[in-house]
């Protein structure tokens, strides 16, 4: 048994990581400040201690040194592409000094190690190769994919020059229950919700731009594997498959309200036209495939959204 920080662990994805995390009989200690992630989301978690604590704060950097932790799961972050673009400043405050102060508490850690959630939807760019490897250049479309990018590069110095290693799990499309259907981010939440009401919904752009969609149970299972592994460097975790974003809607209107108009308008800035991430490295290193399929996945997330209507 392993004692794990989760920093962003009241939210969509950071919640399922805490499932897997104990059903590995992990002790597990979440920092969040709630301001998109909610208690409701760790409810069923009884033995979890939540720390609400911004982690730009000093009191989430001494709480990391205080907890000494053998693991840090940093998922808190702005995940909006369109706020990173509105306001570069806010994203990098958030996704870089946050997560420079929470590694600032490791410090003296030598030998603990960091899983980070980082995306390999937003950091490639404008992909040359389908699927994209780790090895696919770097040239991200937005600052939220730069902010990631630079997040990676602290690790990387961390693991060098004060013995911290990490995994940065580059995450392509996540969707499943518990997603904030309010946010930004998060087009499954989104149409899940607009559709269960039997109201329309909008997709930005042509509708051809391609996603590389990956179900949420599937990643908090890689990041147990990272865990269980300390398997060093950058994987992709998707599927390698690209969909349509009309594909996807027509989906989600197929399962919930086939009459429901699907409307069009114009594209969003920062958002790529196509995109789709290699998992062959995490097969190998991390023991790690998707295991719930497309069509799968999105009856459990419509399910789970018909439930909190
Ligand atoms: N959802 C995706 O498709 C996707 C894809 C690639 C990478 N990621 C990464 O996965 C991680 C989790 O994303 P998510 O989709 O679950 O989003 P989310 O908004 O549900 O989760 C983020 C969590 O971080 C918390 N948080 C935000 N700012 C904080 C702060 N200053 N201090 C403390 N806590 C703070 C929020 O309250 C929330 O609980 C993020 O790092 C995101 O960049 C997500």
């Amino acid at each position: 048994m392993a004692k794990v920080v989760v920093t962003g662990g009241a939210g969509f994805i950071g919640s399922h990581i805490v499932d897997k995390l104990l059903a590995r009989n992990h002790e597990v200690h979440v920092i969040d400040d709630l301001s998109s992630g909610s208690r409701d989301n760790l409810a069923h978690a009884s033995t979890v201690t939540l720390h609400v604590l911004d982690i730009r704060s000093q009191e989430a950097k001494e709480a990391v040194e205080r907890l000494s932790p053998d693991f840090v799961v940093h998922a808190a972050a702005q995940v909006s592409v369109r706020i990173s673009m509105d306001q570069p400043a806010l994203d990098t405050e958030l996704n870089v000094t946050g997560l420079v102060n929470i590694l600032s508490g490791l410090k003296d850690r030598k030998g603990s190690h960091v899983v980070f959630l980082s995306s390999g939807g937003a950091i490639y760019g404008e992909q040359v190769a389908f699927p994209a490897k780790e090895d696919h250049p770097i040239k991200p479309e937005s600052v939220y994919g730069l902010s990631k990018r630079v997040g990676e590069e602290y690790l990387e110095f961390w693991s060098r020059t004060w013995g911290v290693t990490s995994t940065s799990l580059r995450l392509s499309n996540v969707y499943g229950p518990r997603q904030n259907p309010h946010g930004e981010a998060g087009v499954v939440a989104i149409f899940c919700e607009r559709l269960l009401a039997n109201k329309s919904i909008t997709v930005n752009g042509t509708g051809k731009q391609t996603r590389d969609f990956v179900y949420v149970e599937d990643v908090a299972e890689a990041v147990g594997r990272a865990v269980d592994t300390r398997c060093i460097g950058e994987f992709n975790i998707g599927t390698s498959k690209e969909t349509t974003v009309t594909h996807l809607a027509e989906e989600l209107r197929a399962l919930t309200a086939p009459t429901a108009e699907i409307l069009y308008s114009e594209a969003k800035p920062g958002e790529q036209m196509r995109s789709c991430i290699d998992n062959s490295a995490a097969k190998e290193k991390l023991s790690w495939s998707p295991k719930v399929d497309f069509g799968q996945g999105l009856r459990h997330t419509v399910a789970w959204y018909g439930t909190k209507k």
